[in-house]
């Protein structure tokens, strides 16, 4: 990749078609999670090379809870896993792991233990941001900011009157308190769907949008690359002119 080439900050990706990957190879809906786990691990690595600042992962939705127990369980077992398998490495590359969610809501303990030393083992790097939205919901992370904001109006800290984009942002999971992430410029889905599933509703009014019939256990690096650097053909004008 050329150095002129205008690299994204943020990268987002609604990582999806696990289910229809697995169908389509006659294997069960847990198999193509356990692909798509795959498929993320080198994208990761992918971004680290490209000098990508912060990666964000949808793996888990508010909405995912509708789900089997069967299936529900695998996904965990299989972020159990990963951390098992990948922190020594995401550490040693100076990662840093962010979760967006609440993620000690609901979440078997055995996957809250293995995020909590995952984010504690990679507090202080500085390298790329791996975030990951795990029982994440846009709508439930807007509300959460707006009960906080009606909050501090109530016990007198501040007037309706006074509350500025800027708050809203700042009590989201992506702003001050939780690293300040900025706003994905770029966001991936995979799969053919096209639509944001409940995911940075927010954060997305500026975004850049690629999709890809690609289903995500197939997604390469290589197809990462190249979507960004469509990505960094595009102009953006943030509604100037
Ligand atoms: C995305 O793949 C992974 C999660 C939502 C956890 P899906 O499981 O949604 O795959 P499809 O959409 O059924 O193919
Ligand atoms: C979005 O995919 C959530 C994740 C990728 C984790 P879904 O497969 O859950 O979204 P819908 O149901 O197709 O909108
Ligand atoms: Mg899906």
């Amino acid at each position: 990749m050329e150095d002129s080439i205008k690299m994204p900050r943020h990268v987002a990706v609604i990582m999806d078609g696990n289910g229809r990957w697995a169908k389509k190879n006659g294997v069960s809906r847990l198999t193509g999670h356990n692909q798509g786990m795959l498929a993320m691990k080198e994208i990761i690595k992918k971004a680290d090379m490209m000098g990508i600042k912060y990666l964000t992962v949808y793996a888990f939705s508010t909405e995912n809870w509708k789900r089997s127990q069967e299936e529900v369980g695998g996904i965990f077992n299989l972020l159990v896993k990963f951390v098992g398998s990948e922190l020594a490495e995401l550490d040693a590359n100076n990662v840093k792991v962010h979760i967006l969610g609440e993620y000690r809501e609901k979440v078997p303990e055995a996957a809250i233990a293995s995020i909590e030393k995952a984010i504690k083992t990679t507090a202080d790097n500085d390298g790329l941001q791996f975030n990951i939205a795990l029982n994440y919901g846009s709508r439930a992370e807007i509300t959460k900011a707006v009960k906080t904001l009606c909050r501090k109006v109530e016990e007198g800290e501040l007037k309706a009157s006074e509350v500025t984009e800027d708050m809203v942002s700042r009590q989201l999971y992506t702003g001050d308190e939780n690293g300040n992430i900025p706003d994905p410029d770029l966001i991936i889905r995979t799969s053919g769907e096209e639509r944001l599933s409940n995911f940075l509703l927010w954060q997305a009014a500026y975004s850049e949008f690629a999709f890809t019939d690609t289903l995500w256990p197939d997604f390469t690096p290589e197809e990462f690359e190249s979507l960004i650097e469509e990505f960094s053909t595009r102009g953006r004008r943030f509604g100037g002119r």
